[in-house]
């Protein structure tokens, strides 16, 4: 069977990289929410070698993740647990960040919200959450791309779509979370990144 590949995730992977290596100097556990192929995974494991990286998704993904695991195996990634959202049951693991890409537009808005809930209860003080993908700012979408990116989503699912930075930043601060930063990315995406400051 092929291996599921993203050519976004080649793309953006070295941008992505580049900021989270001096984010995670001092991290040694991550846990990834919605691994999707496992691309990212073998990319950012290899790259961090002090980091545990985890991978998570819906049990769906599970036999393509294993896939890229066992092609570029390394001894601090892990195989997937599964992790749905929208019925929380948080993995047993002590993760010092939670990283996230792509994922806040595709899985229900009850799911977002629960993910903020959880984070406000098992990220430990400090620890760090960095979500990527497309965003939108006070309703407005921009470039035309990503609106029609945007339609494309809810016409597909109704319960998809971009997200709205402020509705994102209003949970983080319901959980505990400031934000650190919001990094401009290729292909008009951002990267977010929240800091725990409660225990
Ligand atoms: C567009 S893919 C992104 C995959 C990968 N992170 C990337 O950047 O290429 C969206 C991911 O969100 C996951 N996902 C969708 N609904 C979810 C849910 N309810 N809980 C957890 N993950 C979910 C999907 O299984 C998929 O892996």
């Amino acid at each position: 069977m092929n291996m599921p590949f993203s050519q976004a995730c080649e793309n953006n992977r070295g941008p992505i990289l580049a900021l989270l290596q001096p984010l995670l100097a001092k991290s040694t556990s991550v846990l990834e929410i919605g691994s999707g192929t496992g691309q990212h995974a073998v990319w950012f494991a290899k790259h961090l070698p002090h980091v545990s990286w985890q991978t998570s998704d819906l049990k769906e993904n599970h036999i393509g993740i294993n896939q890229w695991l066992n092609a570029y195996p390394a001894q601090n990634l892990s195989p997937p647990i599964e992790l749905d959202l929208t019925r929380p049951d948080w993995p047993k693991g002590q993760y010092d960040c939670v990283y996230s890409a792509n994922t806040a537009h595709i899985m229900p808005w009850e799911a977002v919200v629960n993910l903020f809930a959880e984070l406000r209860q098992h990220l430990p003080f400090s620890g760090l959450f960095c979500l990527y993908g497309p965003m939108a700012y006070q309703g407005v979408i921009e470039p035309e791309s990503n609106v029609q990116f945007d339609q494309q989503l809810r016409q597909r699912a109704a319960h998809q779509g971009i997200r709205d930075f402020y509705d994102l930043n209003r949970l983080a601060g319901d959980a505990g979370l400031i934000l650190l930063d919001d990094h401009a990315m290729p292909a008009n995406n951002r990267l977010l990144v929240w800091q725990k400051t409660e225990q």
